[in-house]
């Protein structure tokens, strides 16, 4: 089994995105008893809340339904999950600061590296501005879960069943 987890600041709109994405792309292809997906925030601020309303209405545009509840990242995953896909630079040093002893450097990923049609370097945080936001997280999160899933599949040497 593969363990990919997700991490944003908040864990409402960006990583419980690129978790629902990824399943829904992982159930498409048959995959789901291979690879599994979680979400978590580096901040404390929105633990136990649904994803955030503007995120869910964006996702479901595109057929996919957010579920999930907010939880912080903390040092156990760094043992509990295979791959952890940062959504942005911020995240990404926020999530090294809490491995002290620096052996799980190579287990953390910028998620925008699995792009293959947006030259973006992070997911931008859209909790701040208008919708159009939401949906370029939408957009951007499909294409990286397409680049991410290929890479998954080869690294494992999964079959696609489906
Ligand atoms: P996320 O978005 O990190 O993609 O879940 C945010 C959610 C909440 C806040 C910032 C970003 N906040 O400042 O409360």
């Amino acid at each position: 089994m593969t363990k990919l987890l997700f991490v944003c600041l908040g864990n409402i709109c960006r990583s419980p995105s690129a978790e629902n994405i990824m399943n829904h792309l992982i159930k498409q292809a048959g995959l789901s008893d291979r690879i599994t997906c979680d979400s978590a925030g580096t901040g404390g601020y929105h633990i136990g809340s649904p994803p955030d309303n503007r995120m869910a209405l964006a996702a479901r545009k595109r057929k996919i339904e957010l579920l999930g509840e907010a939880r912080q990242f903390n040092r156990k995953d760094f043992e509990n999950f295979d791959l952890i896909l940062a959504m942005d630079r911020d995240n990404y040093r926020n999530i090294l600061a809490v491995d002290t002893a620096g052996k799980y450097k190579d287990k953390v990923r910028l998620m925008c590296e699995f792009c293959r049609s947006h030259d973006l370097k992070e997911v931008p945080d859209p909790y701040y501005g208008g919708p159009e936001g939401f949906d370029r997280v939408i957009d951007l999160l499909l294409d990286a879960s397409e680049g991410l899933l290929e890479y998954v599949i080869s690294q494992e040497q999964l079959t696609i069943t489906n």
